[in-house]
């Protein structure tokens, strides 16, 4: 099957830019169902055999034996609307529809949209569940809407699928509006060790959180080896039950069980091979699970570097690559055989995320799933991407291959995880972060915030500026965007990759702790176009665990809380022009782990670049950044995050 792509021209018209199809330029070389046959279903792990996780489709099918079903639910915000994205594994022979309307007792209005889908691999045909497995991508807008005002909907059945219950969600209010609202902040959360965060995530929607925002790293789709691939030495935490090298901090119960007989010990699963085991079918496994939510408040989401490809990189000898490449089970490879080729087309450069979701760039000056933006009441959101499109990006494009020249790179000049770029470079000048899309929109989409309106300005992509645990790309992200980001007076910068939770200190450019800026350990004034605020928020709970400190290398002066021990999510409230909170909602239950207010302090008159020292008689602390940036090189590439 070829990419399908569009079901009738004239659906065209509401998703007029086409989501990405995909990339066929290039030879895969793997096994036709690359990663399917790997599953061994002799093992027994909990008893269920293959597939081992179901979760709940989104709609219940009204027959027995259903022939296609509506499995995934997700909502996003477009301006003055919504997009009502939904999955099946099958075509629907229709235009999808949505019926809609502001009682749930009359849905008098029909909005049709677009369907768009790629070549996954397995297709869903090969799949026995219809409820656990999706390859048709439909997208539905409801435009006009009023603010902050519930509507009500309905999918209703086409070619097999049951009709969807009647469901609702409120609008965005406008930019202006001072009521105060909560955000959900996530970030790095998979499906193995997010139980307690998916609980406390589920308590917030239904305390009435308006949306949840969720920076990278969504379902670890291909982190799948980790249910291949025996432990190694060198991973960062690699339990079986009998190894006492379990994650720190709280974990389930079930990892003190040990191992059935049979069972590979692997990382991220205490039962052998349970999960993981299949890219697609991660997918589809993770966006089941969290519908409950995505089928209620809208779900934005930015790329992380999961997002990517099939893969990342591989460990000793280099047996994924073998698997990967011709599917030699139990085989080693040469580590150049890794190329940007090894994963299937519909596996390369963020295809699955491009397809699964359906975020407002378009809408918004951006580009698609990758960088937009959106209003809140009294606040501004950005989403960007850290991970492509931008100078040293941690994704390369072929550009930068190829050193310049325009031309197909060979295999060996690529990488697996090669991504982007999703939009434009003038003149190829890939060093250059200003000749990118992405940053003269950022650029563009930050002078045009009216502070009068959306006092409040929070951005968020998935790659940290700071953190104790110093890395090479932290640099690069700081470069292409903290001058910027200071000038334009942004409040806070949120993102994830490190999995665990990490408040900063108020920073000013190049690691300067902006010391006149903090009231107290848990309080911050902003410092228009001097400092913001940094969080790192990784701590979801994933199948990679919590990332652990060098205990050698110890905590900087630039980090005010570090917990490495706890899972969970963060709330953001949005009290009033003046204040704001941010809390870390422990997944264990047991309430907030770290809580921060930060007041608004009247800016002096657009000054963009005084330095901390100057403007509040401080001395500024330089943190001690330079050493780490050769440390971050030398950094071994089984370095999980
Ligand atoms: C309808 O569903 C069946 C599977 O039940 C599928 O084979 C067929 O292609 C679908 N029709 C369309 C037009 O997509
Ligand atoms: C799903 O949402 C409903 C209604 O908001 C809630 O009662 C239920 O507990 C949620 N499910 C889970 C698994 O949390
Ligand atoms: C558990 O994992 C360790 C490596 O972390 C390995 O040495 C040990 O053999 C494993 N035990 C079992 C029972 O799988
Ligand atoms: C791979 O190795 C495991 C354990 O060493 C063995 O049980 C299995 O049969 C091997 N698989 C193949 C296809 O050789
Ligand atoms: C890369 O591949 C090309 C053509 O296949 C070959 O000529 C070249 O030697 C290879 N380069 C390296 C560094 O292996
Ligand atoms: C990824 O996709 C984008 C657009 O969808 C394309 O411009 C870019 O060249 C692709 N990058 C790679 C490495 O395939
Ligand atoms: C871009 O920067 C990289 C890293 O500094 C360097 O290796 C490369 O030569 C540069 N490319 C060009 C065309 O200047
Ligand atoms: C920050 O560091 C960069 C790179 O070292 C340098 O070019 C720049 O001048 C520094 N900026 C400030 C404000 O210190
Ligand atoms: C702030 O935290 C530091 C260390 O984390 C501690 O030494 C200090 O007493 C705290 N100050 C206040 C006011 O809580
Ligand atoms: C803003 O909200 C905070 C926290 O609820 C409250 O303490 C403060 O009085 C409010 N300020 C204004 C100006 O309403
Ligand atoms: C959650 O973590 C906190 C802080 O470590 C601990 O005090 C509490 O006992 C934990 N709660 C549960 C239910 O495990
Ligand atoms: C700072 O003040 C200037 C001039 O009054 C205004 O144009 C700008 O929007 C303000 N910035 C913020 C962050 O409030
Ligand atoms: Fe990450």
């Amino acid at each position: 099957m070829k990419t399908e792509a569009l079901i009738g021209a004239a659906l065209l018209a509401v998703a007029s830019e086409a989501v990405p199809t995909v990339d066929t330029t290039y030879p895969y070389t793997g096994p036709e169902v690359p990663v399917g046959d790997w599953v061994d279903p002799t093992v027994n792990g909990n008893g269920k055999g293959f597939p081992r996780l179901v979760e709940a489709p989104a709609v219940k099918p009204a027959t027995a034996n259903p022939t296609n079903n509506v499995n995934v639910i997700a909502l996003a915000y477009v301006p003055q609307g919504m997009n009502i994205h939904y999955q099946t594994p099958f075509g629907l022979g229709v235009a999808p529809s949505v019926k809609w309307g502001t009682s749930a007792s009359a849905l008098t209005n029909t909005a049709t949209g677009a369907t768009h889908s790629y070549d996954r691999t397995p297709p869903c045909s090969m799949v026995a569940a219809v409820t656990q497995c999706s390859q048709f991508f439909h997208e539905v807008q409801l435009t006009n809407l009023k603010p902050d005002t519930t509507y009500y909907y309905q999918i209703p059945a086409a070619n097999g699928t049951t009709q969807s219950e009647i469901l609702s969600f409120t609008t965005a209010r406008a930019a202006g509006d001072a009521k105060p609202f909560t955000v959900a902040v996530l970030n790095d959360m998979g499906y193995t060790n997010a139980q307690g965060t998916f609980k406390q995530l589920n308590q917030a929607v239904n305390d009435g959180a308006a949306f949840a925002w969720h920076g990278g790293d969504i379902s670890y789709a291909d982190d799948f080896y980790s249910g291949l691939l025996a432990c190694q030495d060198d991973w960062p935490v690699c339990y079986n039950g009998t190894s006492t090298e379990v994650p720190t901090g709280d974990y389930p119960e079930g990892y003190n069980t040990p191992l059935p007989a049979g069972e590979k010990p692997n990382q991220g699963s205490w039962n052998g091979g349970d999960i993981s085991v299949i890219y697609e079918s991660n997918w589809d496994l993770w966006q089941q699970w969290i519908q409950n939510m995505t089928s209620k408040i809208p779900y934005m989401v930015l790329p992380g570097n999961h997002e990517a490809a099939c893969a990342e990189f591989d460990g000793p000898g280099n047996v994924l690559t073998a698997y990967l490449n011709g599917d030699k089970a139990n085989s080693t490879a040469p580590k150049a055989e890794l190329t940007y080729f090894s994963c299937p087309p519909s596996q390369r450069n963020y295809t699955a995320y491009q397809h699964r979701f359906r975020m407002p760039g378009q809408e918004t000056g951006g580009v698609g799933n990758m960088w937009y933006s959106f209003d809140y009441g009294l606040a501004h959101f950005v989403s960007m991407n850290g991970e492509t499109d931008y100078a040293m990006s941690p994704e390369s494009p072929f550009i930068k291959d190829t050193k310049g020249v325009a031309k197909e790179p060979l295999a060996n000049q690529t990488y697996i995880t090669d991504s982007g770029p999703f939009g434009k470079i003038d003149n190829n000048d890939y060093n250059n972060t200003k000749a990118y899309q992405q940053y003269q929109w950022l650029a563009k989409d930050l002078a045009a915030v009216d502070r009068t309106k959306t006092p409040w300005v929070f951005v968020m992509s998935h790659r940290p500026m700071y953190s104790s645990e110093v890395s090479a790309y932290q640099a690069h992200i700081r470069e292409a965007f903290e001058a910027l980001l200071l000038q334009n007076n942004v409040d806070a910068y949120f993102s994830g990759h490190i999995h665990w939770y990490e408040r900063m200190w108020p920073m000013g450019r190049n690691g300067t702790i902006d010391k006149g800026s903090v009231v107290n350990n848990k309080t911050y004034t902003t410092n228009p176009g001097v400092s913001m605020t940094h969080i790192v928020n990784g701590m979801a709970g994933n199948i990679e665990s919590h990332s652990t400190l060098d205990p050698k290398k110890g905590v900087l002066p630039i980090t005010a809380v570090l917990d490495q021990t706890h899972y969970g999510f963060s709330k953001l409230v949005v009290h009033n022009a003046s204040v704001v909170t941010w809390q870390f909602v422990l997944g264990n239950g047991s309430g907030i782990g770290d809580e921060l207010t930060l007041i608004k302090k009247a800016n002096s008159s657009g000054s963009g670049s005084g330095s901390p020292t100057t403007k509040n008689g401080v001395a500024g602390q330089q943190a001690p950044l330079a050493f780490t940036v050769v440390s971050a090189l030398l950094m071994a590439a089984w370095y999980l995050v």
